[in-house]
């Protein structure tokens, strides 16, 4: 398997059309090479690929000092908003929670403490729901794909402001649904850490080693069934 770099300036002639993107007004990106890491988490790819889907990794350290600006909690909302859903139903929605606040105690409360030793460092926990259930009550056969599909465009926007973004499956969904007084058809999907990488944050050695690991896939060959 050839393995290569992402960075534009390594794809190769042609490689990829498009200029990458500036943003004036983000904060510098630490990239996906973290020095103090001493590792580089960039995807290494079998084919070239967008410099913020390759730089992109979920941290567990998070810099608890550094806040989201309200302007760039906006972007990552605008981001997932314009996410394709089936028959542009957009059913997903969030729940947006700072840290300090009443409604962050209520979401981290609900994380595995597994994420509890970690997650809490991050400035904002968004909650990502699908919405399962169109009006009428019919199924919505869509639903929580169309709200992956959101959290990725989000994911995708942090790493463009040069925040960093955790997704996190792990949470009591019923007892974030009762703390909301959610309808039965909104499902909590994902909550996910957002702030600004902390490259020595103070972990456990388990998960600090995880922060150092280099991040691995399955080969494409792997995924792709018909070859
Ligand atoms: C739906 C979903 C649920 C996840 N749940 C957790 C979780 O509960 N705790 C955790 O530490 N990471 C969680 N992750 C992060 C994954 O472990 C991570 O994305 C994966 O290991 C790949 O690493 P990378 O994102 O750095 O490439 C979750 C990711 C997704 C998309």
């Amino acid at each position: 398997m050839r393995r290569q770099r992402a960075a534009f300036g390594d794809a190769g002639p042609g490689a990829l059309d498009a200029a990458p993107i500036a943003f004036a007004d983000s904060a510098p990106r630490v990239a996906g090479m973290t020095e103090s890491l001493g590792v580089d988490k960039a995807a290494a790819v079998e084919a070239p690929i967008h410099e913020l889907l390759a730089q992109r990794w979920s941290p567990r350290g998070f810099d608890a000092s550094r806040d989201v600006s309200p302007a760039d909690l906006s972007s990552l909302l605008e981001a997932a908003r314009w996410g394709a859903s089936g028959g542009n139903t957009q059913p997903w929605r969030v729940l947006v929670a700072r840290r300090g606040s009443e409604d962050h105690a209520r979401v981290f409360a609900t994380l595995a403490p597994g994420n509890q030793l970690w997650a809490g460092a991050a400035p904002l926990l968004i909650v990502m729901l699908a919405k399962t259930a169109f009006p009428d009550g019919k199924p919505h056969p869509s639903a929580e794909y169309d709200a992956g599909h959101a959290a990725a465009l989000l994911s995708i926007q942090a790493e463009a402001l040069g925040l960093s973004v955790h997704q996190m499956g792990g949470f009591d969904k019923p007892r974030l649904a009762e703390e909301f007084g959610l309808d039965a058809d909104l499902l909590p999907k994902a909550v996910i850490a957002v702030g600004y990488l902390d490259p020595v944050a103070d972990l456990p050695e388990q998960l600090a080693a995880r922060e150092r690991a280099p991040r691995t896939r399955m080969a494409l060959s792997e995924f792709i069934l018909n070859p």
